[in-house]
């Protein structure tokens, strides 16, 4: 087999990482993403009737249905009859490629305006993919992209290398879920993944039902035509968009997500220790207005919901176990091997926009200092630049994909056409 240098011309590799919140797209030595879009796609089925005539009469009426797809902010953003929201993700792995090819496509035409065949491709995956997912995804961008040249890395392992590490334990706390990833000389030890769903969409959760619970209306900006200024506490004036389309839940149930996330960022915190109601009580209260116009002051409760990310034994409406951000570190270095321990907890490495949450990494640190020997050098690495904490493994693809050392790694088109689709097994580890 010959060498895998990719001799190519002078035009940049790509990097492009997914999650289930957001994907990230640009070129490799820049600092941050060109593109950051939602992941979820707007999808119409609509209703196409082929009429045939015979003998002069409808005989034969058939109808098919045609889908129309819908792909970042702006087109999601836009209410329309029957439009579902969809991901074509599902725990981290590609599941509908048809749509992951739509969103591929629309990312090349609208946000790189480039051709695929020009640029070598750095692609960032789960540390739990599937063997048949990674082979379906390289044979994907060589036979239908015609890409050049093609590398897939595990998401943990970039997020370690742009904190400047190849040994650690990368804690990544998105949408989705909350990971614990040992990474180990720039590979991840598989067996020791630890993952719990306590995350960005959950937080979601629990302050939609806090709020429901306090009798907080949530209405997106779409349904509003009007509001006026109302004082704190009092209702929320406002007048309703009249001839809305027939909405589906799935597209309203996003727009209100986005209404709780915007909550989430600016309201709550983490309490340095474990909470107790008494002393947060007395701690400085945040002003929030909602898109209605409604607004208040929050103060306990902003610590009370996220809370349950570190100690979730008291969450209403999950059942099954569930662990806390310290002990999923904590569980997966214990199934690490003894030797290796000590490298893991002097480098646990925050990415992931969960962890943004005001005092998440304090918090983190404190619990993990009660959890671990005092012979053990615990150290918490997260950088303080929120696009870092939340890009950190496109950052750390843009980096590795611009190494010199780097670039006998690919896999390139010809050594694909040798070997096919496993070359990725060889090749990316
Ligand atoms: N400043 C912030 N404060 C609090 N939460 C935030 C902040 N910014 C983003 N988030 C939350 O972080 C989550 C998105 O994080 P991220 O972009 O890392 O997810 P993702 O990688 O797309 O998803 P996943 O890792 O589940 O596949 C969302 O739940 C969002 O509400
Ligand atoms: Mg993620």
């Amino acid at each position: 087999m010959s060498g895998g240098v990719y001799g190519g011309d002078e035009v940049g590799a790509l990097v492009f990482d997914f999650g289930h919140y957001s994907i990230r797209a640009g070129y490799a030595g820049e600092d941050t993403p060109k593109a950051d879009i939602p992941t979820m796609v707007g999808v119409v089925e609509e209703q196409v009737s082929d009429a045939m005539e015979v003998n002069g009469n409808n005989a034969c009426n058939e109808s098919s249905t045609q889908k129309k797809h819908y792909i970042d902010t702006t087109n999601i953003h836009v209410p329309r009859k029957g439009m579902e929201l969809c991901s074509f993700l599902k725990d981290g792995m590609i599941e509908d490629w048809d749509l992951f090819e739509r969103v591929l496509d629309y990312v090349y035409s609208k946000h790189i305006k480039s051709e695929p065949h020009l640029h070598p491709v750095l692609m960032s995956e789960t540390s739990w993919n599937a063997r048949s997912k990674r082979e379906k995804l390289t044979e994907v961008m060589f036979e239908k992209y015609n890409i050049p040249a093609f590398f897939l890395s595990k998401n943990a392992v970039l997020a370690a290398f742009a904190n400047g590490r190849s040994t650690g334990i990368v804690v990544d706390s998105g949408a989705s879920q909350t990971s614990a990833v040992p990474v180990h000389d720039g590979y991840v030890l598989a067996q020791a993944i630890v993952k719990s769903p306590l995350a960005g969409d959950f937080i979601s959760m629990q302050c939609k039902q806090y709020l429901e619970e306090n009798h907080v209306e949530i209405i997106p900006p779409y349904m509003i035509a009007s509001k006026e200024a109302v004082k704190e506490n009092d209702p929320a004036k406002w007048v309703k968009k009249s001839n809305l389309p027939e909405v589906t839940k799935s597209w309203h149930n996003y727009l209100v997500k986005q209404v709780l996330q915007d909550f989430q960022s600016s309201v709550l915190q983490v309490y340095e220790t474990q909470y107790d109601k008494e002393v947060v009580e007395n701690l400085p209260t945040v002003h929030h207005e909602f898109p209605n116009g409604y607004n208040q002051d929050f103060g306990a409760e902003r610590f009370q919901i996220p809370e349950a990310l570190f100690d979730p034994t008291n969450i209403k409406g999950i059942t099954g176990t569930t662990i806390g951000a310290a002990q999923v570190v904590t569980t997966s270095v214990g199934m690490c091997d003894i030797d290796v321990r000590p490298s893991l907890y002097g480098g646990v490495i925050l990415t992931g926009g969960n962890t943004l949450i005001q005092g998440f990494t304090e918090r983190l640190n404190r619990d993990l200092s009660a959890k671990t020997p005092p012979s053990m050098r615990l150290k918490v690495i997260s950088s303080n630049n929120g696009a870092e904490r939340r890009f950190g493994s496109w950052i750390g693809g843009s980096i590795l994909a611009s190494l010199g050392t780097f670039q006998q790694m690919w896999i390139t088109k010809q050594e694909y056409d040798e070997g096919g689709k496993t070359q990725v097994e060889r090749k990316c580890p």
